[in-house]
Formats: C-alpha cells, structure tokens, sequence
C-alpha cells in the first residue's frame, strides 16, 4: 500500500462525494491534504470528517468558474505532489432543450475548472495530476450529448498534457453512475428507480460507490508507471 506521508495532496472537489472519498484515502496514508471548494459548510463538515479520523486536512474555499480565483489560489498555495480534480456540476438535458446558457455553464465548470487547474496549479515533476472524467465519454445516454462531449474533452485533455507536461504524470478515472450527493436533488422515488435499473444493466449488480473511484485515483496517482490513460470504472457500464 502506498505511503503519502510528507507528501503534499490537493482535491478540488474534496468536500463531498468521490473527491472526500479520495481526500480521506490519501490523508488516511499520511498525506498533507487540502480540500477546496466553494462551501463554506461543506468544507467544515469534511474537514471535521477527516481530522477526527487523525487525518493531517485544511481546506480553502474555491470557485473553480473563476479565472481569478484560480489564479490567487495557485499563486499561494505552494507545490503539490498530488493534484486531483472532482469538481464539477453539468446539468442534464438534450442539445435542442437545454438552454445554450446551461450548455457553457456546464462547460465553464467542468471542462475549463479543471483546465484552469491544470494551467495554474504548480504540481511537482515527479508527481501526478488526476482529473475525474466520466464513462459517458464512451456510452452516451438519450439526453448527455454535452456530458459525453464534456468528459471526452477531458479525457483527451489528459493525453496531450501527459506529453506536455511530462514527466508529470496525467491521468483521467471515469465513472459510471455513482451512489453519491450528486443526485441529491432527484425525487428520491426517482433517483431509486435510476439505480435499480442500473443494478439490473449492470454486469456487477450494484451501483458504484465513491470509494470504488477513489481506490482507481489512488492507483493512478501512485503507479509510477501509468500515464496519459484513463481508468473506467463504471461496473461494466461501457459495455452493458
Ligand atoms: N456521481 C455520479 O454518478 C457520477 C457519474 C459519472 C461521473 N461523475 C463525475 O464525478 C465527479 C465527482 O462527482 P461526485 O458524485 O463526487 O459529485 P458531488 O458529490 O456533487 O461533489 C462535487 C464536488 O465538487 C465541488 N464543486 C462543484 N462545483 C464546483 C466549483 N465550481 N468550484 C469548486 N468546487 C466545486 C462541490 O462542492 P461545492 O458545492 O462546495 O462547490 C463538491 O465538493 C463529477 O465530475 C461528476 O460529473 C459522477
């Protein structure tokens, strides 16, 4: 099991579903870990999570929309190790009735926040950059043209930056669908029905949960040797 002690980890995102998941892993092995984003009450609640576990944790908060924010954050917040992106907010929608404003809302936060990122934030050569894409890049749904589009943009992002920033390692994990606080604004009736017809598609037979990403950005950003690839963990999503 990988060590991060003395080790420096950033998860933007980290306050709720796969980036908590993933700043309690790396914390849990000894990582220096800092938390962003843009709650202040999110950010008190799991940095209380990670610290009553003995966990070393600090938080900022942090709009990734932001050009300037992004660029203050970066200007003060030293190197990294260990760079993760989790954030991210893309409604739903067809391309003829989603409002062309959500469209670019929905770009500006998950494509340009993590490439703002990317650009900005200082991450040490023999460390990693993780971004969290999502399996729609491969399986389009009948209303997530823009989300595919979206995660293909990132995954694609990683393989060029993985050159261009080499040797910095680059990877993207994407995700199928997820048990977490992302859905929280579904009827509960409703968001139920959505998982019991993916436990039934699914070839494992059950939904993902935010740890199952986070061991996938753990290994990525510990395998020395991985880099310019992107990991699926999606139950068999893909090809179901
Ligand atoms: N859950 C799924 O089923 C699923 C499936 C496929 C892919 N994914 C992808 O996986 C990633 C993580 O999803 P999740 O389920 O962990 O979502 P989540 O539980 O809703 O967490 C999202 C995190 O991102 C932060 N965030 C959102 N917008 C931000 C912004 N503009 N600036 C800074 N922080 C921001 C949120 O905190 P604040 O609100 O405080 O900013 C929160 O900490 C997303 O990119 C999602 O699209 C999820």
């Amino acid at each position: 099991m990988s060590t991060y002690a003395d080790q420096r980890v950033l998860v933007v995102g980290g306050t709720s579903g796969v980036g908590l998941a993933t700043a309690r892993t790396f914390a849990g092995r000894g990582a220096d870990t800092v938390i962003v984003s843009r709650s202040v009450d999110k950010l008190d609640a799991a940095l209380a999570q990670l610290t009553t576990s003995g966990g070393k944790a600090s938080g900022r908060t942090l709009d990734i929309r932001s050009d300037d924010e992004v660029e203050q954050f970066a200007a003060t917040a030293g190197a990294f190790d260990h760079v993760v992106v989790t954030a991210g907010e893309t409604p739903m929608g067809r391309v003829d009735t989603l409002p062309l404003t959500e469209a670019y809302a929905a770009m500006d936060s998950k494509f340009w926040g993590a490439y703002r990122i990317a650009r900005a934030v200082r991450v040490k050569p023999s460390g990693s950059l993780t971004l969290v894409a999502g399996h729609l890049s491969q399986r389009p749904g009948r209303a997530s043209a823009l989300q595919s589009a979206i995660n293909a943009a990132l995954e694609a992002l990683v393989r060029g930056m993985a050159l261009e920033y080499a040797p910095l390692r680059v990877n993207a994990v994407s995700p199928g669908l997820l048990r977490t606080p992302l859905w929280e604004g579904l009827d509960d009736a409703d968001r139920e029905r959505m998982y019991e017809a993916a436990v039934r598609r699914l070839p494992v037979g059950r939904v993902g949960d935010a740890a199952d990403v986070a061991e996938a950005v753990i290994f990525v950003a510990g395998n020395a040797y991985t880099t310019g690839t992107t990991v699926y963990v999606d139950g068999g999503g893909t090809i179901a």
